[in-house]
């Protein structure tokens, strides 16, 4: 769920305010594509996407090298809000359970039935992860350490801030497509604190089983991981201002894998699993 409709911030330190601008940052990226805005521009001038581009978007000569880069942004971004998840059996269960037809809700396995009281219960994992995505849209610190390596930590959005602030490139600039600018006051709005450092973006949980690894560093090979990581979270790793939320959970082995079998049924076309 990458849809702009469901998110107000774009990466794990909210370095976006919008699809579009996301969407360039892995071509700009020196790890990445990293290309820049002449190169795209000479290559939307003359080459297999010159036909496609003018188009769409006109000539790219009487254009400036940023125009061109948000344009292909745009064109990918109106690409990528067309990659909405499917119907998931959580989906299902919902569905059902509001129709009161509870023949249709039994077929929702009973193991990801116990994980989702859980969920919305003792894990308390519906304090962050809630709504139509399973995210608030805001960060936290979940407790997973921020050294990339000893004595460089990962800013999380205390870093991304500062990248929104400074780009040219959000709803509050001059390439937003609303002359009224609507959207721009949540980018407007921030302010950041020290208390922003090490916290990430929540993600979304729909389809989740089949993006591990997870976390924002990637660091979490499977769901049992994560759900051993929030079981047996470690307070001390947590910032001085961490997140009151979260404490160990003295889940049992059994629990565990309730809660594996709920965060599997988010994911669409699953076969049931018991
Ligand atoms: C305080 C807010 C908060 C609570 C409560 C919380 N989460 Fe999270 N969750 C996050 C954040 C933030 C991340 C990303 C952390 C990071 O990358 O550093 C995350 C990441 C995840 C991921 C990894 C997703 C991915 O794509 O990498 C899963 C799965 C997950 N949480 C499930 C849960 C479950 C299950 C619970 C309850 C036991 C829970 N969360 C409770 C904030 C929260």
């Amino acid at each position: 769920m990458l849809c702009r409709y469901y998110h107000r911030w774009f990466g794990w330190a909210g370095d976006s305010d919008n699809l579009w601008a996301q969407s360039l940052l892995p071509i700009l990226n020196p790890d990445e594509f990293a290309q820049d805005a002449e190169s795209l521009k000479s290559m939307m001038a003359d080459g297999r996407y010159a036909d496609t581009y003018a188009e769409l978007f006109g000539s790219p000569s009487g254009q400036t090298p940023e125009t061109v880069l948000v344009n292909i942004a745009k064109a990918l971004a109106a690409y990528q809000e067309t990659l909405i998840t499917g119907t998931t059996s959580f989906d299902r269960f919902r569905d059902a359970l509001e129709r009161s037809d509870m023949e249709l809700a039994a077929d929702y396995p009973p193991s990801a039935q116990r994980g989702l009281q859980i969920f919305l219960g003792k894990g308390r994992c519906a304090f962050c992860h809630t709504g139509p995505a399973f995210t608030n849209g805001e960060f936290h610190d979940a407790g997973v350490p921020y050294f990339v390596e000893p004595g460089r930590v990962d800013p999380g959005r205390h870093g991304g801030l500062q990248v929104l602030r400074e780009s040219p490139f959000t709803l509050d600039g001059a390439f937003t497509d609303d002359p009224g600018k609507k959207g721009a006051w949540a980018v407007r709005n921030v302010r950041r604190t020290h208390t922003d450092f090490g916290t990430f973006r929540v993600p979304s949980l729909r389809g989740v089983s089949r993006t591990a690894p997870y976390m924002h560093d990637g660091s979490l090979p499977d769901l049992t991981a994560v759900v051993d990581h929030y079981n047996n979270i470690d307070l001390e790793r947590l910032h001085a201002d961490g997140e009151a939320i979260l404490m160990p959970l003295g889940l049992t082995d059994a629990e565990v894998d309730d809660l594996v079998a709920f965060l599997n049924s988010l994911s669409d076309d699953q076969p049931a699993a018991d």
